[in-house]
């Protein structure tokens, strides 16, 4: 009896460590899956391939994925997960892919990257700009002018489409709107310009539009208005859908062309700006991990 009694106590107690021991483990498992869960990656746009492939290059084990236009390149730099995705020219192609890779992948962090045309005459040719703002040089609303009366539009009114959610008759949309670049991810940018050589790199404003202006008196109103040293066709349209899912987001450009001081256009600068951001990351990484 007393055999009998031992042995299911024995089992009693077998199973009882059993599910201690299966308890302890899934609860475990579930923690281990807590902190091991997957970090959110950087995202790292441009708009044309020779923007965004010497980046993609440099990644280690890279997948590449489609959503519509958009190709996106999944990798690791410093064991820390990055996306590049190649949005296409324009503001409407910048905001899709912004919106659809956050959808998607849920980054930390977006830097967009590229070229740009200098505003500022005292900018050359390889020179990079740290968006710390962004402005969009295409929101405007036109003083009221009759047939024949004409267009002028350094008289254009700013027009700040996020002021309100009525018709943008308000006053308080008549105002420029700024994107402000996000404070750590310009502090990263700031701690490794040095490693840059091709050229200085600067803070200031970014411009956005579908157009690219050649008229000397638009860009020197622009720069004397909206105090933009550089425009380019994607930045504002990106940092607009950042700021709507609270994403920290800078706009790095390097001047590949600058109608104030004849800076012949150089696609040739792109590669080099790359090579720059991909520091910038680095240093990002480093002080999330
Ligand atoms: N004006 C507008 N966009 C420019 N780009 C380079 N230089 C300029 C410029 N002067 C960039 C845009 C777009 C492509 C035409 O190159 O961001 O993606």
């Amino acid at each position: 009896m007393k055999k009998i009694f031992f042995n299911k106590l024995g089992v009693i107690t077998i199973s009882a460590v059993l599910l201690l021991a299966l308890g302890g483990w899934s609860a475990n498992s579930a923690s281990v899956a807590g902190t091991k869960k997957a970090k959110k990656p950087i995202l790292i746009e441009g708009a044309m391939p020779i923007e965004v492939q010497n980046f993609a290059k440099k990644l280690q084990n890279v997948k590449e994925e489609k959503s519509g236009k958009f190709e996106f390149y999944k990798g690791t730099l410093d064991h820390y997960p990055v996306i590049v995705v190649k949005t296409g020219k324009g503001m409407e192609n910048a905001a899709a892919a912004t919106a659809v890779a956050i959808e998607r992948y849920k980054p930390i962090a977006i830097i967009n990257q590229g070229t740009a045309g200098g505003h500022d005459p005292k900018l050359h040719v390889a020179d990079i700009v740290l968006g710390e703002k962004t402005v969009h040089l295409a929101s405007f609303k036109t003083e009221i002018k009759g047939e024949g009366q004409g267009v002028d539009t350094t008289q254009w009114k700013p027009m700040d489409l996020m002021a309100s959610e009525g018709s943008g008759s308000s006053s308080d949309a008549e105002k420029i709107r700024y994107y402000d670049a996000d404070q750590d991810l310009l502090s990263a940018a700031n701690a490794v310009k040095d490693q840059y050589t091709n050229g200085k790199v600067v803070e200031g404003t970014i411009g956005s539009a579908d157009i690219w202006n050649n008229e000397l008196d638009r860009i020197k109103y622009f720069h004397e208005n909206f105090g933009t040293s550089a425009e380019e066709m994607e930045g504002f349209s990106e940092a607009q859908i950042a700021n709507e899912y609270n994403i920290p987001f800078l706009d790095i450009r390097v001047l590949s062309n600058n109608k104030t001081n004849d800076g012949a256009y150089n696609p040739n600068t792109a590669g080099p700006c790359q090579d720059y951001v991909y520091n910038v990351v680095k240093k990002y990484i480093s002080t999330k991990k």
